[in-house]
């Protein structure tokens, strides 16, 4: 299958090919668990509310979701974008292989990374570097940064991985995906933290003569947004974007049994925009859950979410 799209435009040579399967840390520590646990005492047995906590923590949801998108292209109609967002890598990122597997199902037609793949505790991109060349060789990629990487040591190395695995990292930069005579323009911004933290960034993401958000005349065109914070979405959907794909609100942290989040940086308590679809203006923003954590080590009610946002024409 190819994808006639030109956003590799930052890689390497061309995606590389990976043939056999992924590393599989929770089969390893798996093995480890079973020598130490042939006769578990009674106590030792994890309780419910322990258990509940282990498959809130350690098992990905992968939710797919509609958006309706006002005149789409016929072509991108059912075309399904894959939403990786907020790993914060720590030694090794145990979800890998199962969001890998949720991925391969999937068969997304793009894979979207949404920052904050690492932050400043990670130690290491290395255990990263696999699990992006394997999704880079499902469909084609595209990555933004989230605030925490800016403060990253290993951020060049994180650049260095995308480029090398043919992902196009957009950093206020846009490309272009085409399927017969339509044209998705996806657009990836900065996030603000660089420009506050004065790290290269000379002007604040989005601002008026931006290039990539500046608006421009073109038949059977749509513009998608990839934005790291979901809060900062709105001040961009005056500019004519169908869709707004962010992370980094981690479903507020913990989530009450109906859905509300409690805490989000950026948005204080009971945060608004945390997890699943909401309107825009016109158009659609997509927030997901996020696959790690960052300062609230535990999850509740907030398993770790994969979204594939399917477009429908309207
Ligand atoms: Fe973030």
């Amino acid at each position: 299958m190819t994808h006639p799209i030109d956003i590799k435009k930052h890689g390497a040579e061309g995606v590389v090919e990976i043939s056999g399967e992924l590393p599989s840390p929770n089969a390893v520590r798996s093995a480890n668990e079973s020598l130490t646990m042939d006769s578990p005492s009674p106590a030792a047995r994890p309780g419910l509310l322990e258990r509940l906590l282990k498959w809130q923590n350690g098992s990905v949801e992968a939710e797919e979701i509609a958006a309706r998108i006002l005149n789409l292209p016929l072509e991108f109609d059912g075309f399904r974008i894959a939403m990786v967002s907020d790993i914060h890598l720590k030694s090794q990122f145990l979800l890998a292989d199962e969001v890998a597997t949720h991925l391969s199902r999937a068969k997304p037609d793009l894979i979207t990374i949404l920052g904050d793949a690492i932050d400043g505790s990670t130690p290491s991109v290395d255990p990263l570097k696999e699990f992006i060349r394997f999704i880079a060789s499902l469909a084609p990629c595209a990555a933004i940064l989230g605030n925490n990487e800016y403060a990253s040591a290993y951020l060049p190395n994180l650049r260095a991985a995308y480029r090398d695995a043919g992902i196009a990292l957009l950093e206020d930069q846009s490309a272009r995906i085409t399927r017969g005579g339509a044209v998705m323009r996806l657009v990836g911004l900065q996030d603000p933290w660089a420009y506050v933290s004065h790290l290269n960034v000379s002007r604040e993401p989005g601002m008026p003569n931006t290039e990539p958000i500046r608006p421009a005349a073109e038949p059977n065109r749509f513009d998608v947004l990839m934005i790291h914070r979901p809060h900062r979405a709105s001040r961009y959907g005056r500019q004519g974007y169908a869709l707004s794909l962010a992370g980094h609100a981690h479903g507020g942290q913990w989530r009450l049994p109906w859905g509300q989040g409690i805490f989000s940086p950026g948005q204080g308590l009971f945060p608004k925009l945390t997890s699943g679809l909401y309107s825009l203006g016109d158009g659609q923003l997509v927030v997901s859950r996020g696959l790690g954590n960052h300062e609230f080590p535990i999850r509740i009610h907030n398993r770790p979410h994969l979204p594939i946002v399917r477009l429908i024409r309207r």
